[in-house]
């Protein structure tokens, strides 16, 4: 491998870094926990030294350091990877130390550090996540950091929520919709634009991508075979997408689509076989001026679906906040987080069987 000094001299990058794009590039992130509270010396002392090491073997990344646990993310090449996770996993700094994930990655999330260091309680980035969790704190964070000019910070946010939680359906929940719901006010109370808020959405499915990377299928008794889409004329994707990774991790057969106009969505329905469709708006505004051509669009999906007896599900924030109802929208149920989804469908079968 090429040292350092060359490797800067050939990318043209800052810090030694090897940016270039043959270079394969893997990701691994673990948690751990430390065998006797560091101080902040010691703690200052690991990350010098480490930042160091991994400058010298173009990795990149981030550690958090809260309540006495690590939670870390490296990327670099795949050799490096393997050196530098050879040595932290036979230090005895750390105990019950758990790989998350090791993947391939096409890009570098944290190109600027050799190691960044976030800690716990106090720490303006993190603070006591799970207080912050319990009130809407949290998400009124994620939602300011993921529209600034770098969103790095909201993707650390992510990262550090996914490794306390563990489950996407917890993530979607207590973060991510509550986030959407966030830029959705910010823009009611003149905070930002409507630009921010689809770039804020935008950026949100980005990252629920990139944590999703490793979710597994649940195995499903009754898979069905569900059509999820945006409601033809919704900007926002945001919810379709939380709520296609919902259904799929339930075990359905989920097809995402994403019809531009209402024929579109009907030559959908009309030329595949499906159990139910999921029809969401925009997970970050109620959109009352779309709730009536809402409730024609499902008529009209009915009245083209291949299956007479198929079950629509609607959902956005409007269903969230009860400014509508399915029965205002002509739905055999409505959404209120993606987390619930299956278990509406499920409910709506009922209801027509
Ligand atoms: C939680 C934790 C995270 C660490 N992260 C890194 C790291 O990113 N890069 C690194 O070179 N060393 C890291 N270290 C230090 C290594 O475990 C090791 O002490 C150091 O790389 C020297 O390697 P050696 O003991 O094999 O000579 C970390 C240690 C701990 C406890």
């Amino acid at each position: 491998m090429a040292g350092p000094r060359t490797m800067a001299h050939n990318a043209g990058t800052t810090h030694g870094r090897d940016q270039s794009a043959a270079s394969p590039l893997m990701t691994l992130t673990y948690r751990s926990r430390a065998t006797t509270p560091l101080s902040e010396s010691q703690l200052a002392d690991l990350q010098r030294s480490a930042a160091a090491r991994n400058r010298a073997e173009s990795i990149t990344g981030m550690m958090v350091y809260n309540d006495d646990r690590f939670f870390q993310w490296l990327e670099g090449p795949p050799a490096s990877i393997a050196r530098i996770w050879s040595s932290i996993s036979r230090d005895t700094r750390h105990a019950d130390i758990e790989a998350l994930s090791v993947h391939s990655a096409p890009t570098r999330l944290f190109a600027n550090w050799s190691l960044k260091l976030t800690t716990g309680k106090g720490d303006p980035l993190m603070g006591d996540l799970t207080a912050m969790l319990s009130t809407n704190a949290a998400a009124e964070r994620l939602a300011a950091l993921v529209i600034a000019t770098e969103p790095t910070e909201a993707r650390l946010l992510l990262l550090a929520a996914h490794a306390e939680f563990r489950s996407i359906s917890a993530l979607t929940e207590l973060l991510i919709e509550p986030a959407a719901r966030c830029l959705g006010d910010l823009w009611t109370d003149d905070h930002c634009g409507e630009y921010e808020v689809t770039l804020g959405l935008c950026r949100l499915q980005t990252f629920l991508r990139e944590v999703a990377a490793d979710s597994v299928q649940q195995h499903s008794e009754h898979p069905l075979v569900v059509l999820v889409a945006p409601l033809p004329g919704e900007i926002h994707m945001l919810g379709a997408t939380l709520d296609a990774e919902a259904l799929w991790q339930a075990g359905h057969d989920t097809r995402v689509r994403f019809p531009s106009t209402e024929q579109a969505l009907e030559r959908i329905v009309a030329t595949n076989w499906f159990d139910a469709v999921d029809l969401s708006l925009s997970p970050a505004f109620t959109r009352e001026h779309r709730i009536e051509r809402m409730s024609h669009i499902i008529d009209s999906v009915r009245r083209a679906s291949k299956n007479p007896a198929l079950v629509v599900i609607a959902g956005g924030r409007a269903f969230y906040d009860r400014t509508a109802s399915s029965a205002d929208v002509h739905s055999d149920g409505s959404s209120t987080s993606a987390t619930h989804l299956s278990d509406d469908i499920a409910r709506a079968r009922c209801g027509h069987a």
